[in-house]
């Protein structure tokens, strides 16, 4: 008699606890799987980005293990910030120098404008993408992601000149690629799901 009362008081403890931990496994793998999920629906969208940036480089962020599909477009435009920003000290620093060859002077300055542009514009991104103003959002990367393409393309305009800058503004696309990704497939999923 004493067996069976035992049994039914903790039969419905060990549902919920079963349960517990049922949804928390399973939160955890999908959370775990969401940043490959997302960089091959990105790559799809882009077939210029690198899937293993992609992943490396969310992987990267903190928090992004446990993020859901929009923070992980959060993450993506902070990248971009702080990507951009530490490019446009970078170029500072190379114009420091007195020795600098004219020519890439000339280009450097023009990338130095591009980057300062492109930074405000980031933040806006990012202030539009939290709204769920997800067109918004779409133009203001779109031309944000003009400002390292634009500065990679003055350096081979001249012959024999070199970009200094050349993974910099590769970053800088891809970053963008993944945002504009991740802004895409929100804004075409309208949040009707969510
Ligand atoms: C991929 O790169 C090529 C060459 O750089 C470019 O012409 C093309 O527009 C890019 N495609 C996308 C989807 O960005
Ligand atoms: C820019 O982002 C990429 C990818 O996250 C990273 O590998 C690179 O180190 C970053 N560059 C700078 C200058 O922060």
């Amino acid at each position: 008699m004493r067996t069976s009362t035992f049994s039914l008081t903790s039969l419905p403890l060990f549902l919920l606890l079963f349960f517990f931990f049922f949804f928390f496994s399973l939160k955890a793998i999908t959370a775990k799987n969401l940043i490959p999920e997302t960089c091959k629906k990105c790559v799809q969208d882009d077939p210029n980005l690198s899937y293993k940036f992609c992943v490396t480089s969310l992987q990267a962020a903190p928090k992004s293990s446990s993020s859901d599909v929009r923070q992980l477009g959060t993450i993506s435009m902070n990248l971009i910030r702080h990507n951009m920003t530490s490019t446009r000290q970078h170029i500072k620093h190379l114009l420091k120098n007195t020795k600098l060859d004219k020519f890439l002077r000339v280009y450097l300055e023009d990338c130095l404008d591009l980057y300062s542009n492109a930074i405000p514009d980031i933040k806006k991104a990012l202030r539009s993408y939290k709204a769920k103003q997800f067109r918004d959002a779409n133009v203001r990367v779109s031309g944000v992601c003009d400002a390292p393409v634009t500065c990679e393309d003055g350096f081979h305009e001249r012959e024999g000149l070199v970009s200094p800058l050349t993974k910099r503004n590769n970053d800088a696309v891809q970053l963008s690629a993944i945002a504009l990704s991740i802004i895409n497939m929100l804004g075409s999923l309208g949040f009707k799901l969510i």
